[in-house]
């Protein structure tokens, strides 16, 4: 994910686009603002050159007055380009934020850690920071350094040419600084990634490590990646601080060479007395941009990195179009050919898996661990993207929905319930600021969680607290099949749903399985427990990576003894031949329920 030196593109570009109009203006406001810094040199001479010589007090009145007033307007531009700068930030956070934000929600699907997707979100606060600090006010400057020197030159060329050899002993400086810090900031940049990283995951796994007391070890390992971070974070600050100090100290000692050389030029009677003073404000206002950058170098080489990465990933969201609204799937939901890759490392995880499912229906899955259940719900939900084949919902393949609409057609209980930080009536919602209570309440009851939400302190406004941590591993399990199951989407997909379940809690996700079929929904369930399996019409097996078996439940799960089988041949796992060809109710399957293997159906 880099690309410097990349124009930005799409969204981002469009970010630009609305604040080019600003960046002109800034670029006027800093013209002004430069012109108006001569007035300290002009006032110079015309003190020396014309006040002093004249000895006419009101002629020097005129002109303190008028540099007042010109200090004035400096000023006064300076406060507006500081306003603005700060408010092109601001606009640009709120424009990229959200952007952000999004890629740093699809970022862990996708198999980045959450540290390095909420650096996205830092990136934006860097950029907006950049703004509002010295850095651009230098990088406006820089192009009137010339200028600066113009005039100079004007008044001795030998005092221009010193003033020039500075601002490029200067910019060689800058130059190296960028050259010798560049591979050290990136190198920080990852470090302070892992850091979080380790961080993160302690937090995550705060319970265990109290447990089983190995809270020490964790924190050893985030010392030796803060260890590291703090190394690389010393290396770049010490070669920026450095080239800082020289750079600062040669400014000094310019700005006291031009003062010498223009007194000997004017002991030697090619300059006046008032151009002395004149230079030496002139060329180290020269130099201040120059300094200036030099000095905020580290923040202008972030806010460069952080501009390259969020460009970057918002390029990536960029490509997904905004497909038309169909209408809501009523009919089918078909599995073709479907092969699935891990988003990180591209190792296919389930390959070829076709099967048909139609309203009205309940799939089980089935198969031991690791075989690819999760992975195939995954597919379905549109987590992850199919490597090959398709996902149909009405014959539409999934991407022919906008994730929004989707959802309201795909309802989803993961393996592990995560809840968001909020009510438990914004998670069954799903956030929907206007929610219907009245869906809510039928979704809970179907989920048949309503009485344990009523009983809750605060009822369906009660907070569940980070991770929905303030409640129990069952409930939680509960509150996501009522989530699931609100708005009574086309298909619901259930990942062991009935993990963390009691009896009564079985009971009513069998309700909420048959009410699926019963108002025309598909419902596929994976499931290690057979009880929830008595709902199903029709049984898929799920072993490494492929679909094995598809077929009634009877067939797959009691099948007829074959004649003259041997043992080994009827203990082969389910399904040998290619799921490919496996139609919905067509394949029956001969093997024992005793071969799926971690799966204890009977
Ligand atoms: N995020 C991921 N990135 C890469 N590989 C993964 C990821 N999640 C799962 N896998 C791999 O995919 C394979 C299938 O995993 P999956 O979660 O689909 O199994 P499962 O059948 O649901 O198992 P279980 O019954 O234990 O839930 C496993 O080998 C697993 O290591
Ligand atoms: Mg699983």
């Amino acid at each position: 994910m880099s690309s410097r030196n990349k124009r930005p593109k799409g969204a981002a570009a469009a970010a630009v686009g609305k604040i080019k109009g600003l960046v002109l203006f800034l670029v006027f406001v800093s013209a002004v603002i430069s012109i108006l810094a001569l007035t300290g040199s002009f006032y110079m001479l015309q003190i020396y050159d014309r006040a002093l010589v004249s000895g006419s007090v009101p002629t020097l009145v005129v002109i303190s007055a008028l540099a007042i007033g010109l200090y004035l307007f400096q000023g006064m531009f300076d406060i507006i380009r500081s306003q603005v700068l700060v408010r092109v930030g601001a606009r640009l956070d709120r424009r990229l934020a959200p952007l952000a934000h999004r890629v740093a929600i699809d970022m862990p699907r996708l198999g980045y850690s959450t540290s390095e997707a909420l650096e996205r979100g830092r990136d934006v606060d860097t950029i907006r920071g950049f703004f509002g600090s010295q850095g651009p006010a230098a990088i406006f400057d820089l192009p009137w350094v010339p200028l600066f020197l113009g005039f100079v030159y004007l008044l001795h060329p030998t005092l221009g040419a010193l003033t020039l050899g500075g601002a490029i002993v200067l910019t060689l400086i800058a130059v190296l600084t960028e050259l010798r810090t560049r591979k050290w900031s990136q190198a920080t940049i990852g470090a302070t990634v892992e850091r979080n990283a380790i961080a993160d995951s302690n937090a995550r796994n705060a319970e265990v490590l109290k447990a089983m007391g190995f809270a020490s070890r964790a924190v050893d390992r985030f010392n030796t990646a803060n260890e590291r971070h703090l190394e690389l974070q010393t290396q770049t600050s010490d070669i920026s601080g450095t080239f800082g100090a020289i750079s600062r100290v040669l400014r000094m000692l310019l700005q006291s060479a031009v003062l010498g050389l223009a007194a000997y030029l004017t002991i030697q009677g090619e300059l006046s007395a008032g151009a002395i003073i004149a230079a030496t404000i002139a060329s180290s206002r020269a130099m201040a941009p120059i300094d200036l950058a030099i000095g905020n170098w580290k923040q202008i080489v972030a806010a460069r990195g952080a501009w390259a990465r969020v460009t970057d990933t918002m390029e990536v969201l960029d490509r997904q179009p905004v497909p038309m609204k169909l209408p809501a799937p009523v009919r089918s939901l078909k599995i073709e050919g479907v092969t699935v890759a891990a988003p990180a490392s591209g190792r296919v995880l389930l390959s070829d898996v076709t099967f048909e499912a139609v309203a009205g229906q309940a799939i089980g899955i089935i198969g031991p661990s690791g075989g690819g259940k999760s992975t195939l719900a995954r597919a379905i939900t549109g987590i992850w993207p199919v490597l090959r084949g398709s996902v149909r919902l009405d014959e539409a393949e999934l991407s022919q929905w906008s994730d929004a609409d989707r959802g309201m057609h795909v309802g989803y209980l993961p393996q592990e319930v995560a809840l968001l930080d909020a009510t438990v009536e914004e998670n069954i919602a799903r956030l929907d600021p206007t929610p219907n209570p009245n869906t809510i309440v039928e979704a809970s009851r179907a989920a048949a969680v309503h009485e344990m939400i009523v009983r809750l302190p605060d009822g369906y406004r009660t907070h569940l607290g980070p991770m929905g941590a303030s409640i129990s591993g069952g409930q939680r399990q509960r509150l996501g099949l009522a989530r699931a199951l609100y708005g009574n989407p086309f298909v619901v997909v259930l990942d062991e749903p009935n993990a963390n379940l009691d009896p009564e809690g079985e009971a009513a996700l069998s309700a909420a399985i048959e009410g699926i079929k019963r108002r025309g929904g598909i419902a596929i369930v994976i499931a290690h427990r057979p009880s929830v399996l008595q709902c199903c019409d029709l049984i898929g097996v799920v072993q490494r990576g492929k679909l094995t078996a598809f077929g009634p439940r009877e067939q797959i799960m009691n099948p007829r003894p074959v004649p003259n089988a041997t043992v080994a041949s009827a203990a082969a796992p389910i399904g040998a031949q290619p799921a490919r060809r496996a139609k919905t109710s067509k394949r029956v399957n001969q093997a024992s329920s005793s071969a799926i293997p971690g799966g204890p159906v009977s």
